[in-house]
């Protein structure tokens, strides 16, 4: 059961495709409080909460505070309040209620559960208008799948993505990406995509390719092609302002920018120096945007990453003239305690700075509305623009899209990837947690970094990481421009790394009948156990485990020289202990806790009672999975038991 409510006059965010009736009482479950801005309720000891997409810190996202402000955050710790999504759903449990809520505002909103006084869950607006879903069910799943339902279907790319993608910041020319295919291709390590960073762009411009280090695009695409292998180009979302350059002049000529206040165009700065940001809320700007992505379509590229789509921005022109301009004040002086403090956060905070986000407005709806109160809804509109292009200009074929930024509503045409993490091993614990709040929120085609984004992986915890990312939708090896190279074949146990990402391609078929039903049925693809085992305690303290999909749970280790971990089975299951996808010994265990060993290349599967995990033999790409040859890991069941979904991976 889904009732809707509504607080002051929301602007409408297109989040929510199923209409839901208004229900005329008091919002249900919390208090009101008009005047502050805020909901509140008094947590039972026993509650836990889920949900928020992606943020920092566990599962149980109690004991913090999250605030929806979509940023361009790069380093991911415990302390940070806002990542690159505003997912603003979560699922509320004590031991006598249980319910889930979607607070649909586009604006800041803040989520304090249990930070400012332990017991008590508060949600604060900076304008108070919200359209509030609250969605009651027979249990967690059932509560999740019906306000997927209202949000509308996932994202669904195709099935080629699911196969490895390498990416760096960045490859710098065609012989760059031909040499780490190659090196791929000779040690028979799988991969399907290489993904091309802003320096394939001349001068970071979006929609060219620079012809001194990719010359002849098109044949280097077709080549690729051969190859089978796709070309994944990142599109910014600021575009350099340059006399000459169509895609600026266009865009001034359409008005498709957006302008500040005294209706000049706002100039800010990303990669290329000054930029316009296109007003991706504005249907024509975002219809024209998005055909531009046909420059590359043409060329034969089917996948695309969107990013500094929060939006980024280095600076704006009006704001680096303020601090130049006080900049004056301390030339000359003794700087002090606070001087020096003043000086240097004038200085340093000129990125992201909150009152830029004020200085520009967007035509929403046939509304002028100022950016920060709508901020969240930015990269959501231009993973939007992306989507409909796509179906417009290739309506028989999927194509891939992922989005840094997002808000729900973005799910149903994109993924994400979760951003600018660390070579860290708390980052891999982060991975996984962040998972299952992302598959609640309908965002099922994503994944993180793996090896970590910036800073210099290690061998150990690339391979730590590559054994839970193998079962990411989304698996890519992406790292920092200035780190350590982290291609797979640079380590040195290059078998091991093989043999993992074999296993991912004899898993494909799995993963993706798992991903196309999770679509399909509204349902999560990675679930934290106690959503199964909602009366078990043990399986509520438990936040490095999941189950990806109905027939398998996983179990990663993410400590450094860990030789083993601690698992805990809900029920009894049976163990696979994989070292390759023909290699792997198999145990039954009983329910309760175990220590299990596994050493530094091998991967832990345990499969459920009264399931089945198919398996495909190793193949290097996807197209070449041989669905006429799998077989089952079966678990007090049958092979028959499990339904395999499989469709042709490409068409609509
Ligand atoms: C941002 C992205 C990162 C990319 C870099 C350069 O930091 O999050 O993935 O590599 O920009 O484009």
């Amino acid at each position: 059961m889904i009732r809707k409510y509504v607080f002051g006059t929301p602007i409408e965010t297109d989040s929510v495709v199923e209409k839901v009736p208004q229900s005329e009482g008091a919002l249900p479950f919390f208090e009101t409080d008009e005047g502050a801005g805020s909901l509140t309720l008094t947590m039972d000891r026993s509650a836990r909460v889920y949900g928020l997409g992606e943020t920092v810190r566990g599962i149980n996202k109690r004991g913090y505070v999250y605030i929806s402000n979509n940023s361009d955050e790069p380093f991911h710790l415990e302390e940070k309040r806002s990542l690159y999504a505003s997912q603003n759903f979560f699922v509320y449990k004590d031991k006598d209620t249980m319910f889930g809520m979607y607070v649909d505002t586009p604006g800041r909103v803040t989520f304090d559960i249990g930070y400012s006084e332990i017991n008590t869950f508060s949600i604060i607006f900076e304008d108070f208008d919200a359209d509030i879903y609250v969605v009651e069910g027979s249990d967690i799943t059932d509560i999740v799948r019906q306000f997927r339902k209202i949000i509308g279907k996932s994202y669904v790319p195709p099935k080629w993505a699911f196969g490895f993608g390498q990416c760096r910041w960045s490859y710098m020319s065609a012989d760059e990406v031909r040499e780490v295919v190659d090196r791929y291709d000779e040690l028979g390590m799988p991969i399907d995509s290489v993904y091309l960073d802003i320096d394939y762009m001349e001068r970071y411009k979006d929609f060219t390719v620079d012809d001194e280090r990719f010359p002849d695009f098109d044949n280097f695409v077709k080549e690729m092609k051969a190859r089978n292998i796709h070309l994944i180009p990142i599109i910014d979302a600021g575009v350099k302002i340059e006399d000459g350059y169509d895609v600026y002049e266009e865009g001034v000529k359409g008005d498709f920018f957006v302008k500040k206040e005294n209706g000049d165009r706002l100039v800010a700065a990303v990669w290329p120096g000054k930029v316009h940001f296109p007003d991706f809320l504005k249907e024509d700007a975002r219809k024209w945007f998005g055909d531009k992505y046909k420059v590359l379509l043409d060329k034969g590229i089917d996948g695309f990453w969107n990013d500094m789509n929060e939006p980024a921005i280095f600076y704006t022109e009006d704001h680096l003239q303020e601090v130049f301009d006080r900049i004056e004040d301390y030339k000359g002086k003794n700087l002090d305690i606070r001087s020096f403090f003043a000086f240097k956060d004038l200085v340093g905070s000129i990125d992201n700075y909150p009152e830029d986000y004020k200085r520009f407005y967007h035509e929403y709806k046939g509304q002028r509305i100022r950016h920060d109160k709508v901020h969240n809804l930015f990269g959501y509109n231009m993973t939007r623009a992306a989507g409909e292009s796509f179906e417009r200009n290739e309506p028989d074929k999927r194509i891939l899209m992922f989005s840094r930024s997002s808000y729900i509503g973005a799910h149903r045409y994109g993924g994400i990837w979760c951003g600018d993490n660390r070579s860290w091993w708390s980052h891999i614990l982060l991975n996984i947690q962040q998972m299952p709040a992302l598959s609640m929120t309908g965002f099922l085609y994503s994944g993180a970094d793996i090896g970590g984004f910036s800073a210099d992986t290690t061998e150990d915890l690339l391979m730590r990481w590559t054994e839970f990312g193998i079962f990411t939708p989304l698996f890519r090896n992406h790292s920092a421009e200035g780190t350590r190279r982290q291609e797979y074949y640079r380590f040195t146990d290059k078998d091991s790394f093989k043999n993992i990402l074999g296993l991912r391609y004899a898993l494909i078929p799995y993963l993706y009948s798992e991903f196309m039903k999770a679509v399909n049925n509204y349902d999560m693809l990675f679930k934290p156990i106690c959503f199964d085992y909602p009366d078990d305690e043990m399986a509520q303290d438990t936040e490095d485990q999941l189950f990806v999909g109905e027939s398998i749970m996983v179990a990663p280790i993410y400590r450094q020289n860990a030789t083993g971990r601690y698992v805990y089975l809900p029920d009894t299951m049976k163990l696979l202990r994989f070292r390759s996808a023909s290699d792997y010994d198999t145990e039954i265990m009983d329910k309760g806790y175990h220590y299990v060993k596994a050493d530094l290349n091998e991967v832990l599967v345990f499969v459920r009672k009264g399931h089945a995990l198919p398996l495909a033999k190793p193949a290097v790409r996807v197209d070449d999975i041989d669905y006429s040859d799998l077989t089952y890991e079966c678990f007090e069941c049958d092979k028959e038991d499990y339904e395999l979904y499989s469709d042709d991976g490409i068409s609509r």
